[in-house]
C-alpha cells in the first residue's frame, strides 16, 4: 500500500498537538540525544537534512547546534508544525529551510543537493515503500557524510499483529475509538507495572519520557498505535542494504525491548 491511499495515520495532527506541551526541557533533551548518537561529530556549519521532520524538534536541535538545516515532510501539518517551531525559535533565519516533500520523490531529493548528515528518524517505515525510501535517503549523503536512520524492529508475527491493529486504527473513527479503548489502558497498566517492578514513582513516567529524544509519552503512544503504513525490518537487512551501497556502520543502538526503533548511524565510504 502506498501513502497516497486512504489509510494513513495523520502524523501532523499529532505533532501539532505535541507543540502545546513542548518545553525547553524537550528541546535540551532532543539536542542531548542527537549529540549522544553522533558522538564527537560537530554539526557546526554542516548541512543537515531532516527527512520527515514531524514536529521539527530535531531540526531545531540541529540548528541550535550550528547546522545549516533543510527540513521536509510529506504531511502538510507536520510541515506547518516545523515552520511554527522555526518561527518561534529562529524567525527570519535563512539558514534553516522547511519544505513540503516526499522521500519517495527522487527528483525532489536530488534537487536538495548534498548533505553532511541525513537524518530520518522513524520515517522510512511509514512511507509504504520501505526499501525505496531507504535507497532515496542515502542519495543526498556526500562522500564521508553520515546517514542516521531509525527503523522499527521486525518481530515477525508480533509485528504482523501490530500491523493489523494499526491498519484498523486508521480505518475510521470506529477503529480509532476501539483500538484506543483497548490499548491505552494496556499501555498505561504495563507502564505502571514496569515502574512498580523498578520501584519508581509511577507519576514520574510521564515526565521522564521526555528524556527519550525530547518526546512526550502520550503523543508517542498515539504515534505507535496509529502509525500506518508500518513496515518493520531486521537490523541485519538494513546493515547489508547500506553496505552494498558503499556505507559502513558507525553506530548501532538496538531497541531495548523488542518493539520500537533500531537506530543506525552509517558513513558513506564509497
Ligand atoms: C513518526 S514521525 C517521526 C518524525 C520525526 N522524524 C521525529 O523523529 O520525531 C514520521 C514522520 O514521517 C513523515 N512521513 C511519512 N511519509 C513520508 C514521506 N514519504 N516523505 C517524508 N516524510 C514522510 C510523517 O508525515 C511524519 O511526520
Amino acid at each position: 500500500m502506498t501513502e497516497t491511499e486512504q489509510e494513513r495515520f495523520p502524523f501532523g495532527e499529532n505533532w501539532l498537538n505535541f507543540l502545546n506541551v513542548l518545553s525547553d526541557e524537550h528541546i535540551v533533551e532532543a539536542e542531548r540525544s542527537l549529540r549522544a548518537f553522533l558522538g564527537d561529530y560537530d554539526l557546526k556549519g554542516k548541512r543537515f537534512l531532516d527527512i520527515g521532520s514531524g514536529s521539527g524538534l530535531h531540526s531545531l536541535a540541529a540548528r541550535k547546534m550550528g547546522a545549516d538545516v533543510v527540513s521536509f515532510d510529506y504531511d502538510p501539518q507536520s510541515v506547518a508544525c516545523t515552520k511554527e517551531l522555526k518561527s518561534r525559535y529562529f524567525p527570519n533565519d535563512e539558514i534553516w529551510k522547511v519544505n513540503p516533500g516526499s522521500i519517495l520523490e527522487r527528483s525532489f531529493i536530488e534537487s536538495l543537493g548534498e548533505f553532511d548528515v541525513a537524518y530520518a528518524w522513524g520515517v522510512l517505515h511509514h512511507t509504504g515503500v520501505l526499501w525505496q525510501a531507504l535507497y532515496n535517503a542515502q542519495i543526498p549523503v556526500r562522500q564521508g557524510g553520515l546517514l542516521f536512520v531509525a527503523i522499527y524492529n521486525d518481530q515477525g508475527i508480533i509485528s504482523s499483529l501490530w500491523k493489523i491493529v494499526k491498519r484498523f486504527y486508521c480505518s475510521g473513527w470506529f477503529g480509532r475509538m476501539l483500538m484506543s479503548m483497548i490499548f491505552y489502558p494496556i499501555f498505561f497498566l504495563s507502564g505502571l507495572l514496569i515502574d512498580l517492578i523498578h520501584l519508581q514513582n509511577p507519576a514520574t513516567r510521564y515526565r521522564e519520557h521526555k528524556k527519550y529524544r525530547g518526546m512526550s509519552l502520550l503523543h508517542d503512544w498515539r504515534d505507535w498505535l496509529g502509525g500506518y503504513p508500518f513496515e518493520p525490518a531486521e537490523p541485519g537487512r538494513i546493515i547489508n542494504f547500506y553496505k552494498n551501497l558503499g556505507f559502513e556502520l558507525v553506530h548501532l543502538q538496538p531497541t531495548g525491548h523488542g518493539f520500537g526503533n533500531n537506530q543506525f548511524l552509517f558513513r558513506r565510504v564509497k
